[in-house]
């Protein structure tokens, strides 16, 4: 793995709410070059851009229909050169998201493929009715759905793991490898500096035969982290990623610590990092829908099982499929400012190469919407109409989607206090959380004591330490509200605290104040509500 992939700090842009330049209500390449600067001040040394493809946005780009051109809604592709050049004169470096477990319907590959035009019978996955006239087979979709949609103009059913509009291609069919390739060279060329890999796990399927018994996610054995998958990734390692100096994480759903590190061990060339997900179980039971109290144990014991499993990291709280990590994990009412903080010293002292998503650095919090009607979001949608089908009253289905829904991630990026917080002049597409007046980047830029600014030190903090960046990890304690780790690298030490609760916790260490969220600079043995504090050299007393 690139030495720069683990020195740098990642920024994640979900394009459609990051800042509109034409009042379209979308948000756009132009407005994305015109706030490099503002990425720039903040520290960010890679950008991962959410798809910009031509998509019909079933899954808001997640469902591509042209993989070397730029979603006109976006811009051209003379502006993805302009941000690409801008951004190497700022020495930005820019991840695409590579999502290939499937297409849209509306790409030219499927529409040849339901046709049967030849060569592309076999790029996705087609089966005909059970005999019984049934589905294929009883798997479930990862949207809450069936996993198979008819065609007419085929007459059989193709295989969609997401929502209908996003078939999966075959990779059984090395044609269909080969184009990936091509796509891959294709930015790589142009200058990008690597790939987020899309659900790069689930690629492969093994066989289509029935699932076990499970209420969600039935056929899961059948495609995740199988040995055909491992084939594809070292076959694009080999032929495409190991001739150009990049950097790739995949996102791997369901991933253990021993798949994970297979997928990233270097001797095998396949993926440089992976995204794990058991963090995310701390307020939930594996699917996201089961919510449950946030446990500090939880969370570290996560931590400590990751941080050690792997031989680099990739660290996140946020992204647009997670709602907000200061309303889930800490308190985005009375103690909104520190929590926020505190976040940011644990995700900025792990170790690892740390994603920051949008708005984060701001303390954005989850949206203030009253309805589903307000809701955009595919998985919303589905789970909701899911729940009425089991007759589930429509508060009972707002409560759980509410807290869950990933748009509480996509709301508008909230850049000042003039109308749509500066995101577009026009009618935003996802409507702007009410608090834009309060929390925004203007608000914060130059105020020293912001969330912003901590962001901002932080990262520098951690670009300055040794220890912070390659140091090991060893977890020291998750208690109900308190969690506490240790950083060590050749001899040296730092000791992290945080308080994920609005009470003092007794923390009994001591040792010089590197940072602290509160501002002050002695320790005493005492966290405020939700402080983090870093502490050089600290020792228990
Ligand atoms: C990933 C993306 C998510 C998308 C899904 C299907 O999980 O992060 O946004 O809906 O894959 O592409």
């Amino acid at each position: 793995m690139k030495q720069w992939a683990k020195d740098r700090v990642v920024y994640q842009i979900y394009p459609r709410s990051f800042q509109d330049s034409n009042g379209d209500g979308i948000g756009d390449l132009p407005g994305i070059l015109q706030r490099l600067p503002e990425l720039k001040d903040l520290g960010v040394g890679i950008i991962w851009l959410s798809p910009v493809y031509p998509s019909p946005n079933a899954d808001n780009g997640y469902d591509i229909s042209d993989y070397c051109a730029i979603n006109p809604e976006y811009g051209t592709m003379q502006d993805m050169e302009a941000l690409l050049e801008k951004a190497r004169e700022l020495d930005i470096r820019i991840l695409m998201d590579l999502v290939i477990n499937h297409t849209s319907d509306e790409h030219p590959w499927f529409q040849k493929s339901r046709a049967r035009e030849a060569g592309y019978e076999d790029y996705y996955i087609w089966r005909p009715a059970r005999p019984d006239g049934g589905l294929p087979n009883n798997w479930t979709s990862f949207f809450a759905q069936d996993c198979w949609e008819y065609d007419q103009v085929r007459g059989e059913y193709y295989l969609h793991l997401f929502a209908k509009k996003q078939p999966d291609l075959n990779y059984a069919n090395p044609r269909v490898l080969q184009e990936v390739e091509e796509i891959m060279r294709f930015w790589l060329d142009k200058g990008v500096a690597g790939f987020r890999c899309d659900v790069i796990n689930v690629l492969y399927k093994t066989s289509l035969e029935d699932g076990e018994k499970r209420p969600f996610l039935r056929g899961l054995e059948h495609y995740l982290t199988q040995p055909g998958n491992h084939e594809i990734l070292q076959k694009l390692h080999k032929d495409v990623l190991s001739q150009y100096d990049c950097f790739t994480v995949g996102e791997t759903v369901f991933v253990t610590p021993k798949q994970g590190r297979e997928l990233t061990d270097e001797a095998r060339g396949e993926l440089d990092t992976v995204f794990s997900f058991e963090h995310m179980e701390a307020d939930q039971y594996l699917v996201k829908w089961l919510k449950r109290k946030f446990s500090v144990r939880r969370f570290g014991a996560a931590l400590e099982k990751w941080q050690n499993a792997l031989e680099w990291n990739t660290n996140y709280l946020e992204n647009h499929d997670q709602p907000r990590s200061v309303s889930r994990f800490a308190d985005d009412g009375a103690y909104w400012e520190q929590s926020a903080k505190m976040l940011c010293t644990m995700l900025l002292s792990l170790r690892g190469t740390p994603f920051i998503y949008q708005g984060e650095e701001i303390g954005m919090t989850n949206f203030d919407y009253s309805s589903i009607d307000q809701l955009d979001d595919v998985e919303s949608k589905n789970v909701d109409a899911l729940l009425r089908e089991k007759h589930l009253p429509q508060w009972l289905r707002w409560k759980i989607i509410r807290p869950t829904s990933r748009d509480n991630a996509r709301t508008p990026m909230q850049w000042d206090a003039s109308a749509n917080a500066g995101f577009t002049t026009g009618t935003p597409w996802l409507a702007v959380n009410r608090n834009y007046r309060r929390i925004n980047v203007e608000a914060q830029r130059n105020d020293p004591f912001s969330v912003r600014s901590y962001y901002k030190e932080m990262i520098r903090i951690r670009s300055l330490s040794q220890t912070l960046r390659y140091g090991s990890f060893k977890l020291l304690e998750a208690t109900g509200r308190l969690l506490v780790y240790e950083r060590k690298y050749e001899g040296r030490h730092a000791l992290v605290l945080l308080n994920f609760s609005a009470r003092k916790v007794r923390a009994g260490y001591a040792g010089q104040v590197v940072i602290a969220s509160s501002g002050r600079e002695n320790y005493d043995g005492v966290l405020l509500p939700y402080e983090g504090i870093i502490l050089n050299e600290g020792v228990k007393i």
